[in-house]
């Protein structure tokens, strides 16, 4: 296996997922060996915010002194770097072939963090192959030691990329919209990672609410519904409230959390960073994280 390749002080992000549905939560933490908190951000429903959450969440963790590295797993779609302003000359599709290690992609970000940029219109990448993504992933480990945290933005829907980059994290975010078809794929996505999986755990970050109680709602509906018929929990991370310095951040490539500090939706990501930054993962012996259980 590709893992064997790589030097064992490395953190690994290859809990065997070419046969995931035979690995435990517990697994992966075992073969972590460094402090890097992974998180993907993920969603079912497309459009739901999943992007603007890393580049402003990443940017508030960097505000907070953090180390952040942001993955652009949106292989075939990615816009992580239009959104920052970028214009990577290489990118992940790069890694893939082999012509570039991920060193050579690395760009750097506002604040103080660093992106993976993703490459946009090659249909092909939306299917890769585990060996590939594996291929990804062992890359990834060899650059990640004095990362604090891992940001991957992942695609929407629940294609075998989405679920793998998902699986290889320590944490899930799963966004979700107040409107009745992101909730049904932000289910039907956790549904599938619990039993294909075996995820079990989730955080819920409701985006694009009017107001908290809006987002509280959509957690209690989608908790409800997930307590009968899923073995899962979830647990509410809170809310990004809809703001329109959000989209117009988007038509500067800029984060809005660097441009607009005091807007509504600034505010929301930087008291997310913050309780986020005050409820990490539980860690194991060693010093090492593994999934909250
Ligand atoms: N809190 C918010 N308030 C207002 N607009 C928002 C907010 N969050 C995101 N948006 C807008 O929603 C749109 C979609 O956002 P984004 O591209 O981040 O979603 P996504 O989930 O990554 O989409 P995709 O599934 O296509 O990758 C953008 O135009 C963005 O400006
Ligand atoms: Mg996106």
């Amino acid at each position: 296996m590709m893992q064997k390749d790589y030097p064992n002080n490395v953190i690994s992000l290859i809990p065997k997922i070419a046969d995931r549905k035979t690995v435990s939560p517990q697994e992966k933490g075992v073969n972590r060996r460094s402090n890097t908190r992974i998180i993907a951000i993920t969603s079912g429903k497309g459009g739901v915010g999943k992007t603007s959450i890393v580049a402003n969440l990443g940017y508030a963790f960097g505000q907070l002194g953090k180390k952040v590295l942001i993955l652009d797993a949106d292989l075939g779609l990615g816009n992580l770097d239009i959104l920052l302003g970028l214009a990577p000359k290489y990118n992940l599709s790069h890694v893939i072939t082999g012509e570039k290690k991920m060193t050579e992609i690395t760009l750097e970000g506002p604040g103080n963090i660093k992106i993976l940029p993703a490459s946009s219109g090659i249909q092909e990448l939306t299917l890769l192959t585990t060996k590939q993504r594996d291929h990804i992933l062992a890359e990834l480990d060899l650059l990640i030691e004095p990362v604090d945290i891992l940001l991957i933005d992942t695609a929407a829907g629940i294609s075998s990329n989405v679920m793998h980059f998902n699986a290889a994290a320590q944490e899930i975010i799963v966004v979700v919209a107040p409107e009745p078809t992101s909730i049904t794929d932000a289910y039907a996505l956790m549904k599938v990672l619990s039993i294909n999986y075996s995820e079990k755990h989730f955080k819920l970050l409701v985006n694009l609410a009017a107001n908290s109680s809006e987002a509280y709602e959509v957690f209690r509906q989608l908790s409800m519904v997930a307590d009968r018929f899923l073995d899962i929990s979830i647990e509410y991370i809170g809310n990004i409230l809809f703001d329109e310095k959000v989209a117009e951040g988007v038509r500067l490539q800029k984060i809005v959390t660097q441009v607009f500090p005091h807007t509504q939706a600034s505010r929301c990501f930087a008291s997310l960073a913050k309780n986020m930054d005050k409820s990490p993962p539980r860690p194991i012996s060693g010093g090492r994280y593994q999934s909250l259980l």
